[in-house]
């Protein structure tokens, strides 16, 4: 969604302006990461290749999170039930596997959090 980039911006200052500065530096780093891994197939507010993520944390527990983006397909062999639930859904379509860091993951968490509240301009645009 390339005209989001202008919405976007527009709000981060608003909405970041009410992270802590902390807060707002892992939202930042979480943006890029999901920019250059994710955003091929994944939106926040809307299915693309894969789910929405939108709610994903409280969906799913960090514990379950960040084993999925290391290796999707290991979960899933696992017999998770949601995972594999999941997978059917969406025509067993694998997601790749993600050479990241606990800390990278997070800080993705932390960005699709921030972007959850972005919904009604992405929705609009
Ligand atoms: C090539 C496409 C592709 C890429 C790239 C990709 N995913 Fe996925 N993702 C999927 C598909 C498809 C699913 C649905 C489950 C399945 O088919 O395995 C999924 C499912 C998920 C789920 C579970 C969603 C839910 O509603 O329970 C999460 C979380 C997730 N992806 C996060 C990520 C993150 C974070 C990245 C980047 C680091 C990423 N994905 C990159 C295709 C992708």
């Amino acid at each position: 969604m390339p005209s989001c980039g202008v919405v976007d911006s527009a709000n981060a200052s608003v909405v970041v302006a009410a992270l802590s500065p902390d807060e707002a530096k892992i939202a930042a780093a979480g943006d890029a990461l999901f920019k250059s891994n994710c955003a091929q197939c994944h939106a926040v507010n809307e299915v693309v290749v894969g789910p929405a993520l939108a709610g994903i944390t409280k969906r799913r527990p960090i514990s379950w999170l960040i084993p999925w983006v290391k290796n999707s397909s290991k979960v899933v062999a696992s017999g998770d039930d949601y995972a594999v639930a999941l997978f059917n859904k969406f025509n067993k379509q694998q997601m790749p596997s993600f050479n990241l860091s606990d800390k990278e993951i997070n800080s993705l968490m932390v960005y699709i959090i921030w972007a959850e509240g972005q919904s009604p301009q992405v929705a609009v645009n």
